[in-house]
């Protein structure tokens, strides 16, 4: 059984929308971000403190390695630059959530912004945004509005993956 890859800007979904996927049955949630934390011991803020964003990146390729020849059957939520930097189709079928640059900013309070060393001016991240689209396009499989709630989003990705296996 593939895995569930989901893929978006920061703050699109992505750990929400896996736990709804988990919680349908059959797969659990695994999210880059906490698995390099936990591994680290430390933030991801710190890590880019003391390895800078290419370092994260290291580790972020290293990270897609193992899990590639090593979880089947998860629901993966990557962070925002996974897929930017690397090819995450060796992780599964992928799924691009698709959402709107006010609704993210909407989703993302002070403590969320402050958690992610790549968040700050705003017209900045904007930019990060258009260039990265057709990026997340590209490297998925399906296409996910993200204009629905975290249940039915989950619902009709399982759906398709059902559809798909039949
Ligand atoms: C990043 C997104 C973050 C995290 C890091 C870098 C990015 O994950 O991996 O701060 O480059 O977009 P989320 O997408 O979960 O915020």
């Amino acid at each position: 059984m593939e895995n569930i890859v989901l893929i978006g800007f920061m703050g699109s979904g992505k750990t929400t929308i896996g736990r709804e996927i988990a919680l349908l049955g059959g797969r659990f949630l695994l999210d880059t971000d906490q698995i390099i934390e936990q591994n680290m011991g430390k933030s991801i803020r710190e890590i880019f403190e003391s390895v800078g964003e290419s370092g994260f990146r290291r580790i972020e390729s290293q990270l897609i390695l193992w899990l590639s020849a090593n979880v089947k059957n998860a629901v993966i939520a990557t962070g925002g630059g996974m897929p930017i930097y690397n090819d995450v189709s060796y992780l599964g079928k992928v799924f691009w959530l698709d959402m709107g640059f006010e609704s993210i900013l909407k989703r993302l309070n002070a403590k969320e912004q402050e958690k992610r060393p790549l968040m700050g001016d705003v017209s900045k991240v904007r930019q990060l945004y258009d260039e990265r689209k057709s990026m997340y396009k590209n490297q998925s499989k399906y296409i996910i509005s993200g204009d629905a709630s975290a249940k039915e989003i989950a619902r009709r990705i399982v759906e398709c993956v059902d559809k798909e296996v039949q």
